[in-house]
């Protein structure tokens, strides 16, 4: 077992290839053990504070469902009930929450907030999303690729879409880190910062992965095992609607985009919410002003067997489960 305890959940980055996969392994272990209802209350008397400055529906679920099957109880603090950065000093936040709880979760904004709540709590912090990384979705998401085709390494795997979010950067490191051949099929404006891409072709070359990112649709998605992409228009970036439906619609994932990879055992995955029906979803307005029903992937797709997507909302808790047992307990 490596080294985990006490260590904080903030980039795929800062782990080993070794320490990447052992939180998968834990995952299926624990996920397997409440399947036949095997108690696992690693964090018995723990207290978790969940920090949520942007919505969610299944990082929140997730951490508080884990909490509980661990046997630690999460408290959950939205964005106006503390003062972070705004009445009082991250730092002191940090201070204070380290004094009362043993783990904290944060999701917010700019990435260094969750840096500083780990310099300065003292007790392990994971990431839940920032406008840079979202870490444990990258666990979930290797754990659904790993359940249905046995395996990572090697795995032709397409992100497309918006290249330049929190998923996209996730994944692509996190997904060179244990050797797929990654594919970020995105316009040339929205390639992902260099620094990424740097930091995915060091882990691939370690990891016998691959690196590809294109704005070719065809030259991406030939052979993949797996089409995943990702809202539009992430949390905080709503004014660009009007430019990302211009930019990204040659990018959508619709059946046409499957055919063309020439595998018909491959699958779709998607880190949710998605933007497949809006007229259900928002309404008339948005549908009649936007001219499009479907954005980033079509229902037909979305609703196809090649479709995963719930499996891999329901992999976000038992791998959000594994990290905070790995990280908070001794797992004897
Ligand atoms: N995938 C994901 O993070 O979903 P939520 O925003 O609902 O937490
Ligand atoms: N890129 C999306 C992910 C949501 C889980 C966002 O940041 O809004």
């Amino acid at each position: 077992i490596p080294a985990l305890q006490g260590r904080s959940f903030i980039a795929e980055k800062d782990f080993s290839r070794e320490e990447f996969l052992f939180f998968i392994y834990l995952a299926e272990k624990l996920k397997n053990e409440k399947k036949l209802g095997i108690p696992h209350r690693y964090l018995e008397g723990k207290n978790i504070a969940l920090l949520f400055e942007k919505p969610s529906t299944r990082t929140r679920c997730a951490f508080t469902v884990a909490c509980t099957d661990l046997g630690a109880h999460p408290e959950y603090l939205g964005k106006d009930d503390i003062q972070l950065g705004k009445k009082e000093s991250i730092e002191d936040t940090a201070k204070v929450l380290g004094r009362m709880f043993d783990g904290i979760e944060f999701r917010g904004f700019e990435h260094k907030k969750v840096e500083m709540l780990a310099e300065h709590s003292g007790v392990p912090v994971w990431n839940g999303l920032t406008d840079t990384w979202h870490p444990t979705q990258t666990l979930a998401d290797l754990l659904t690729v790993k359940e249905h085709f046995g395996r990572l390494e090697g795995i032709k795997f397409v992100y497309a879409g918006d290249g330049r979010n929190n998923v996209a950067n996730s994944l692509l490191v996190g997904g060179a880190l244990v050797g797929m051949d990654m594919r970020i099929c995105t316009p040339d404006s929205l390639f992902p910062d260099q620094e990424f891409i740097s930091l995915a072709k060091e882990f691939a070359q370690q990891s016998g992965g691959k690196v590809t990112v294109t704005s070719d649709v065809d030259e991406a998605v030939s052979g993949a095992d797996v089409i995943y992409t990702d809202v539009w228009v992430s949390m905080g970036e709503e004014e660009k609607f009007a430019e990302r439906i211009n930019l990204l619609s040659p990018y959508q994932v619709n059946m046409e985009m499957v055919k063309k990879t020439g595998n018909p055992d491959m699958i779709f995955l998607h880190c949710l919410p998605a933007f497949h029906d809006l007229e259900t979803a928002y309404g008339r307005d948005i549908f009649a002003k936007h001219g499009m029903p479907e954005m980033e992937v079509t229902d037909e797709v979305f609703r196809s067997r090649h479709s995963k997507v719930f499996d891999q909302a329901e992999n976000r808790m038992h791998t959000i489960k594994a990290v905070m047992a790995a990280t908070l307990s001794d797992l004897q």
